[in-house]
């Protein structure tokens, strides 16, 4: 198959990790001859510096018209204090808007050899695999009015939605669970927002169509602390924007670090953009240290979602499995009797296991 990806490395590990994901997938389509076409456009603080805007037109388009998109991460100190919508994050969220990427699928899986690695007790975090379907372009951060009054001293945010935009996730939450255990936690705060009593109306009116998935409502601050506590009771969350930032943060300590935690973020037509939880990272950039496996698993996310291609995103994810069954991990992780490495060393191990893996694997045990 012919592909084309446009990358946007971004800022401060954004570059490191986003070579690294370039190097996975021209593995990838050796062994399986497909033939993979590349573009960089700039994003964040790069683009600020270079264009004078966080989302320039170009790299608008050149997405838009891609199969998909990789995007590293975007911001760091130097742009800190530019006004609001000069922000490096202001580029991020017009290209998930200009996109229409309505849906951001965050999977937050504990692999055995790092159970130790998170902060929470192995008994808590055993087990853990679950899915945050995150509503990525309405809700609190792109509602308005949103800005501070001429006097300076009075502010607001807004949190709108349309039906139709509750309803479009609450789909494919619900289309996610079905592909999985069939269990769906829909997260709000409808003891207090309006918006979130809308929500909740639209996930029971959605239940009658997935009658095979199981659905529990609840409160985000019950659902923040459950997380943490009883992790393995979750399946799939589906929530509003901020909500699932901040519990998809939260969750990436099941996982020991969150240098581990990818995502997907999809429209109605399947183009994506696939991007590390994680962020810039400004205070270790440029060191060759950063943890390239949540890039890396965002690609397989792309295989799997925008290229239908299983197999090839289960090899990708079988290999990280494999370097960390190893021992192998990068600075963020503390792995008792493990062996550090840095970007390009990790990288290079998955792509060795890429092409000496790839006549055996199999998608049997894969997860969505
Ligand atoms: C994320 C990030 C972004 C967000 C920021 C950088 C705008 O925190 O992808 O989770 O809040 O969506
Ligand atoms: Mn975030």
């Amino acid at each position: 198959m012919k592909k084309h990806i446009v990358l946007l490395p971004g800022d401060g590990i954004g570059k490191e990790v986003i070579q690294s994901a370039k190097d996975v997938l021209e593995a990838v389509a050796g062994e399986f001859d497909h033939s993979f076409t590349f573009e960089i456009q700039d994003i964040g603080g790069c683009a600020i510096d270079l264009h004078g805007t966080p989302l320039p037109d170009s790299t608008v388009t050149a997405c838009a018209q891609a199969d998909a998109v990789l995007l590293g991460a975007v911001g760091g100190p130097k742009w800190d204090r530019l006004p609001s919508h000069l922000r490096p994050e202001k580029g991020l969220l017009g290209i998930r808007k200009a996109l229409n990427l309505f849906a951001n699928l965050r999977p937050v899986k504990a692999f055995p050899n790092l159970l130790h690695a998170s902060p929470l007790k192995e008994s808590v975090v055993n087990g853990s695999d679950l899915l945050i379907v995150r509503e990525l372009i309405g809700g609190l951060y792109f509602g308005t009015p949103s800005g501070r009054s001429a006097d300076g001293q009075s502010v607001v945010d807004t949190l709108a939605y349309t039906k139709k935009e509750i309803e479009q996730i609450v789909d494919k939450a619900f289309q996610s669970a079905q592909l999985r255990k069939g269990h769906l936690t829909s997260v709000d705060k409808a003891n207090v927002l309006e918006s979130s009593k809308l929500w909740r109306e639209i996930v029971e009116e959605k239940q009658a169509q997935y009658p095979d998935v199981m659905v529990e409502h609840m409160l985000v601050d019950a659902a923040a602390m459950k997380l943490v506590t009883n992790p393995g009771s979750f399946d799939v969350i589906v929530t509003e924007n901020m909500f699932g930032d901040i519990l998809s943060d939260e969750a990436s300590v099941l996982t020991g670090s969150l240098g581990m935690l990818p995502s997907a973020s999809l429209n109605q037509a399947g183009v994506g953009l696939y991007e590390p939880v994680h962020g810039s990272a400004p205070d270790i950039a440029g060191k060759g240290v950063a943890n390239p496996l949540a890039m890396i698993l965002s690609t397989a996310l792309m295989l799997r979602h925008s290229f239908q291609m299983e197999k090839e995103a289960h090899l990708v994810e079988t290999a990280v499995q494999a370097i960390l069954d190893d021992g192998y991990h990068t600075a963020d992780l503390e792995v008792v009797n493990g062996h550090k490495v840095g970007t390009a060393e990790m990288t290079k191990m998955i792509v060795e296991l890429i092409k000496s893996q790839s006549a055996t694997v199999s998608i049997l045990n894969c997860y969505v």
